[in-house]
């Protein structure tokens, strides 16, 4: 599945120019952060690698192929849970593969132990908090073992300690063995987390770097602006 290579991605839905030229190189491992102002077509890539927006132009090349060989699972910012369960919504994505109840049973628990929901298991979906229902949606995804997740601003409606909370929990799936493609506003969490950051301004791709790269010497004068009117405190860059 790795590496997954863009080229010359385009999407211009009725000739409106979304994403452009888009070239990007997607190794197996790590935490990438896509950054970009508001507009800028981080959630239609993340869409496309997903297979929910078909490109107008260019190609994904799956490690040779035209298709992944492996999961892939995304997470939105206002998830969509069942109106059942939290049990029930732990395993929707285990249904399809032949796992006998009792396995059923014991890998939804076990994925909600590892989110803190274990003891919500019976309760309904709907009266979960913003933090807990994102909890949920990470654990209903981390529980089919996707080789890559997708998560389209994961805390932008969560307090700091729930904030806290999912980027632990980023920080296990990914130590899991799952590659994590991740947008943010928050830049403190780009820093905190990624390994890499991928900036992305109008549609196109102006960089794609380490995490201290980006953050210490961006290239681009449209980074730089960005970084400062995100993070004003931080105004001095190393060129
Ligand atoms: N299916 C679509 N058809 C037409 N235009 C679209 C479609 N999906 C997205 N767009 C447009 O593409 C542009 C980029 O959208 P996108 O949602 O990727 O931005 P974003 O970088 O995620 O922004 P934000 O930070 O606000 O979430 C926007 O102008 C949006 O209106
Ligand atoms: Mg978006």
């Amino acid at each position: 599945m790795f590496p997954i290579r863009l080229e010359k991605l385009q999407f211009c839905p009725n000739g409106r120019q979304v994403l452009a030229d888009v070239d990007l190189l997607l190794g197996p491992e790590g935490i990438t952060a896509v950054l970009g102002p508001n507009g800028a077509g981080k959630s239609v890539l993340l869409k496309t690698l997903a297979g929910l927006e078909r490109p107008t132009g260019g190609s994904i090349d799956w490690n040779g192929g035209p298709t992944p060989a492996g999961r892939i699972a995304m997470v939105f910012q206002h998830p969509i849970l069942l109106r059942t369960s939290v049990f029930d919504n732990v395993i929707l994505g285990l249904k399809p593969m032949s796992l006998s109840r009792r396995e059923l049973r014991q890998r939804g628990l076990e994925m909600l132990e590892r989110v803190g929901l274990a003891d919500r298991a019976s309760d309904s979906a709907r009266h979960l908090s913003g933090g807990e229902r994102q909890r949920l949606a990470l654990a209903r995804c981390w529980a089919i073992r996707p080789r890559l997740l997708l998560l389209d601003e994961p805390t932008a409606a969560l307090d700091p300690t729930a904030t806290e909370a999912v980027e632990q929990l980023i920080r296990e799936i990914r130590t899991d063995g799952t590659k994590v493609m991740m947008t943010t506003h928050n830049l403190g969490q780009a820093l905190r987390l990624a390994d890499d950051v991928v900036f992305i301004y109008g549609g196109r791709i102006r960089e794609h770097t380490s995490n201290s790269e980006f953050f210490v010497r961006p290239r681009t004068e449209d980074a730089k602006r960005f970084i400062q009117g995100e993070l004003p405190w931080r105004i001095a860059f190393t060129d």
